[in-house]
Order: structure tokens, then sequence, then C-alpha cells
């Protein structure tokens, strides 16, 4: 209704006025549904804006869509028809049911996105959260316009920690406390390392060697490493059930191991590649720091596996963009990717989907200073307290569990989205589940009575009383809903 009332006019207003750009606004609050502003328009030809008014008033109020229009403070106001109008929003919207909103645009196109992506063996964050939901967004917008998408979930499941994790198991490792708690014993075996390096210097170097057999595939090691990612995995699977979300691939890091020295071939045919105090580097200017490719004793990064995993990732899905939903803090790294993957002449959009950290009380979380949240702990209490609030207003409730469990995780889900993406969030779950604001308990108990009015009645919009248009927070609601394809494709 107002996308295309709005082209209609810019369709006559173009016609009138050949050159001048003229612009069509949606005032934010009340006075007008939509309002052009006349003044430069009368600057430029030295009239008084309300001789450009009279001139245009007529084709506007023309317009089948279009109520009345008015002069105020230099705007051409204007007021749309509401009956008609709201009449074909709402058949539409009931016509199309699910598929309200859904677009073309992505036809044809493939969008990766690579997020929520742990580390094995380490505790889900609610760091890592952020990544999930956003990312888990992502999906369901690009998806709806029409995209193919690609849900990756790169995880972190190589690297030195792995060095460290198995020589800490080999010295303190218990298989009854893994099996029973697996990460959260492997992070306390992967602390304890840490700690006891302090003082036993060799411990580091013994990591070194555990790695390198790792590496070169010793069967031993690789049962280890193995094992403790099957363990993690079905931890962090159990998580995703609680929070409905899933993945066409969990190709971690790992998986790119046998694949890294093509692309440093490549990178060498191409002439990107110099030596600097014997780490292979590719150059990137004065501004930014070179990418490490290569460490001196040969090791390779996590950009070397950022690197083949992209090019996989290209040649197996031929994507159009690809979006990495990584916090401010890997910022660097996501510069230095898009800048090789420049120079090797590759033309896809690569974007990095960034976002603040997850604050406890405003201090950041840290693993060392005990201040980290498991998310698992999180969502326990989070259910636990929804539970008591619901006992509270509610107590002969049937499924308390069940559903202080939905309005527990329903509250994280939204305080997650609700905020600016790139702004540091603060973590307080007596805020995200109180029942009024901007909540999802909110969000979630206003579902509930609509879906209660949609089940008890029948909607036949050629009985409904039009009159109801006629009063203003009726008809915004009608121009919300009739907004709502235009906001999916803007977010
Ligand atoms: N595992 C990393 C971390 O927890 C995030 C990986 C993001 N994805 C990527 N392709 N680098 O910090």
């Amino acid at each position: 209704m107002i996308d295309q009332t709005k082209y209609v006019i810019k369709e006559h207003l173009n016609r009138i006025f050949k050159d001048e750009e003229m612009t069509v606004e949606e005032p934010k609050k009340g006075h007008a549904d939509l309002a052009i502003p006349l003044f430069s328009l009368a600057k430029s030809e030295r009239v008084s804006p309300i001789v450009i008014f009279e001139r245009i008033r007529e084709v506007i109020e023309s317009i089948e869509s279009v109520d009345s229009v008015v002069f105020q403070n230099g705007f051409l106001n204007i007021f749309l028809e509401r009956k008609k109008n709201s009449f074909e929003v709402i058949t539409s919207i009931l016509e199309q049911g699910q598929s309200y909103g859904d677009d073309t645009v992505g036809n044809g196109k493939t969008v990766v996105i690579d997020y929520s992506s742990p580390n094995i063996a380490k505790s889900f964050s609610v760091g890592h959260l952020r990544s999930t939901m956003i990312g888990n967004a992502l999906k369901h917008i690009y998806r709806k316009l029409g995209y193919t998408v690609v849900g990756i979930n790169h995880l972190g499941d190589w690297g030195t920690q792995f060095g460290k994790m198995i020589v800490a198991y080999h010295k303190w490792g218990d298989d009854q406390a893994i099996n029973a708690n697996p990460i959260a014993t492997l992070q306390a075996l992967y602390v304890r390392f840490h700690e006891e390096a302090e003082r036993h210097l060799e411990l580091e170097d013994q990591a070194r060697h555990a790695l390198l057999k790792l590496e070169q595939g010793d069967p031993e090691h690789l049962r280890l490493w193995q094992w403790f990612k099957d363990e993690s995995l079905k931890e962090f699977m159990s998580m995703y059930d609680m929070l409905g979300v899933s993945f066409d691939s969990y190709d971690g890091e790992s998986f790119y191991n046998d694949k890294m020295q093509a692309v440093v071939n490549s990178l060498d045919d191409m002439g990107l590649l110099s030596i600097d105090e014997g780490a292979t580097i590719v150059n990137l200017g004065e501004s930014v720091p070179p990418a490490l490719i290569k460490r001196s004793d040969g090791g390779t990064l996590y950009i070397t596996r950022d690197l083949a995993a992209l090019l996989y990732r290209y040649r197996t899905y031929h994507f159009e963009k690809i979006l990495y939903v990584v916090g401010n803090e890997q910022m660097l790294h996501f510069k230095q990717l898009k800048m090789v993957s420049d120079l090797m002449g590759y033309d896809f959009e690569l974007d990095h989907i960034n976002f603040g950290l997850v604050l406890i009380d405003g201090k950041k979380m840290s693993t060392r200073s005990g201040q980290f949240k498991r998310l698992e702990d999180v969502i326990e209490q989070a259910i636990s307290l929804a539970k008591d609030a619901i006992t509270q207003k509610n107590p002969d409730l049937n499924d308390k569990d069940e559903i202080a469990s939905s309005v527990a995780i329903g509250a994280i889900i939204f305080n997650d989205l609700k905020n600016e993406r790139h702004l540091d969030v603060d973590f307080n779950l007596d805020q995200m589940l109180r029942f009024e604001g901007q909540t999802g308990p909110y969000l979630q108990y206003s579902g509930v009575r609509i879906n209660s009015m949609i089940k008890a009645h029948t909607i036949d919009p050629e009985r409904l009383d039009s009159s109801v248009y006629q009063l203003d927070h009726y008809f915004d609601i009608v121009k919300l809903l009739d907004k709502f394809p235009e906001t999916l494709y803007k977010a």
C-alpha cells in the first residue's frame, strides 16, 4: 500500500518536475501517512512553498489510494484512504499466510553463513550465543528473500590447545569424569595445564610435541582428539536443540588440514607470498599488518585454515555472498581474509557481521577470572526464574516446566536480537525476563493473545467493521503489517 503509493507519487513528481529531485517521506509520528518536503524546490524557484503545493495538490489528490492532502509547515502532507487500503493489506496477508513477505530477489543465489562456531573442549559461552542467534536470524531472513542459504558451524576443533589437552589428559585425566561431564572436565584440564605450565616450563614443549604427533596422524592422539570432539559436540547439540538452531555443515577447522597446502601453493603461484623472519606472509600494504600464512616452524594458522575454508566453500557452494558472524574482536582477522581473497582475484561479497561483547554487570567476561558464564547454566537459571514468575502469576497452570523453558529461552534470544548489533550488550536475566516492556516474554504474551483470538474466531475481511480503520491506532497496525516485506528486505 505505502510503497506502491510512494511509487505512483514519485512518477507524477518526476513527470511534473523533470530534473528536480523530490522526495517522499514517511513521517515517524502521527501527523500524516506520507509527506513531500517543498522547501528546497521553492527556494530554487524563488517562490513560496504554497505555490509548489498548489501546483501538485490535484494530481496527488487524484491518486486512488490517497484520501486527502494538506499544506503544513512547508510540507505537502498526505493522508491515505483507509478503508480500501486496509482491506487490501489484510486480505493479502490472509491469503498469503506464512508466505507473506516472501521475495524472489535471492532466487538462484546462494549465501553462506558461518556462525556459532564454538571451540571444542571449551564451554559454549553467552558470547557464542550472540553469533548463534544473529546467524540464525540472518538465515531465516535470507531464506525468506528466496536465497539458498548454507549455514556452517566452523567448529574450533584444531590448534595448539589440543596438544595441551592431550598432555593434560595423560597426566591428570579421568575417563569417567570426562564421560560424565565432558566439557567442564576438559576445560578444567585445560585450565590446570596453564597453571602447572607456569611452574613446569617443560609442559609447553610436551604440548608442542603432542600437537605435532596429532598433526602427523598418530592413532592414539587422533583417538583422543576424536573422543574430545564427539563428547563436546554432544553437549553443543543439546544446546542447539533447545535453541531451535541447526546447521547444514559442521566442518570445522580440522576439516581443512589437508586442504591448506593447495592454498599456500596458489598464493605462491600468484606471487603473493613473501618471507619475513622465516615466516611466510602476504603483505597487505602500509596500514594493515601482513597476513601470517605459515609460522617459521612451518605450522599453519587460523587464517590459513580460514582461507582454505573460504576457497573450499566457494568451489562447493558457488556462493554470491559469504557472511561471518563473529565478534568485534576479530575485525582485523576478517579484514585480512577479505584483502587476501581480493588479491587472489575473487569477486564474491565477503562480510564480517561483527557484534559487541556480552557484558556481565558492565564488565567483560573471561575464562580466567571465573566471570565466565556457561550458556547451559545461564539457561537453567533463566528457566528457574521464569518458573518462579509463572508460579506467582498463575499457580494452577498445567505445563509449568514446558512454559518456563519457552519463556526463558525466548527471553534470552529476544534480548540478544533487540540490541544494536555492534554494541556491547549487558546480560541481565532479571531485566530480560520481565513480563512488560521490550522483552521476549512480552512478545510471547502478545503472540499468545493474538493466536487465541484467531483460534476462537474466523476472520472474514468482508465483514470487518471498516469504521475501526478510522481510528489511528488500528490504521497504524495496518501500516506496520504493510511494511513487513520492506522491513525484511532492509534487514
Ligand atoms: N572458533 C572461533 C572463536 O570461537 C570463531 C570462528 C569463526 N569463524 C571463522 N570462520 N573464523 O573465536
